[in-house]
């Protein structure tokens, strides 16, 4: 082969390598934003002060690495005692369409802000199943739900009963 045969492949493989990924950019550009979005919306409406342990104790520093594994402390009033779910686990469950129609309809018991759900836009709901998705489906289950009566195993937090 030539040099200028060289020269001409190298030109060529540089530009189809540019237009390659220029096209990858812009399909995944999206898709960033939308990750960069549930992200910030994780952060700042709480999520991570159940459903990560830890996070409220350490002023909010826990590396995202380790955020919504879920608790194994409980959350005990005359609902029972509730678990924060390992949400990396329970959203690798589901598709992006499954969520957004669970978000949008599951009532959980207390204290899960169910209607902070509910009350989500669609679009962002599918921002925090891409930022949840992207972490890796790792840890365990936490605890199942303890109905009123039966004495949970572990630690939990006490809720007064409700003034009659
Ligand atoms: C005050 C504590 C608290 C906060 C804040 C909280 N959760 Fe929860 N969440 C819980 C508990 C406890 C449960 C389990 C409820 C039950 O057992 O019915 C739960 C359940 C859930 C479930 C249902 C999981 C399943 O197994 O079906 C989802 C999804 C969820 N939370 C997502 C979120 C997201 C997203 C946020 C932030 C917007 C959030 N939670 C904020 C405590 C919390």
């Amino acid at each position: 082969m030539s040099r200028s045969h060289n020269i001409t492949f190298a030109a060529l493989f540089a530009v189809a390598a540019f237009a390659f990924g220029h096209a990858a950019d812009a399909a995944t550009r999206g898709d960033d934003a939308s990750i960069a979005r549930g992200r910030y919306i994780v952060r700042i409406a709480g999520c991570n002060d159940c459903h990560t342990a830890g996070y409220a104790a350490s002023g909010g520093t826990i590396p995202e690495k380790d955020w919504l594994l879920g608790d194994a402390v409980g959350w005990h009033g005359d609902w029972g005692t509730t678990y924060p779910p390992n949400l990396r686990l329970v959203l690798s469950a589901m598709n992006e369409d499954q969520w957004v129609k669970s978000a949008k309809t599951v009532q959980g018991r207390p204290p899960m802000p169910w209607f902070a759900l509910r009350d989500m836009t669609e679009q962002d709901l599918r921002a925090v199943y891409r930022f949840v998705r992207q972490l890796r489906p790792v840890g365990t289950p936490s605890p199942a739900y303890v109905p009123p009566g039966t004495t949970p195993a572990g630690p939990v937090i006490r809720f007064p009963a409700a003034p009659k």
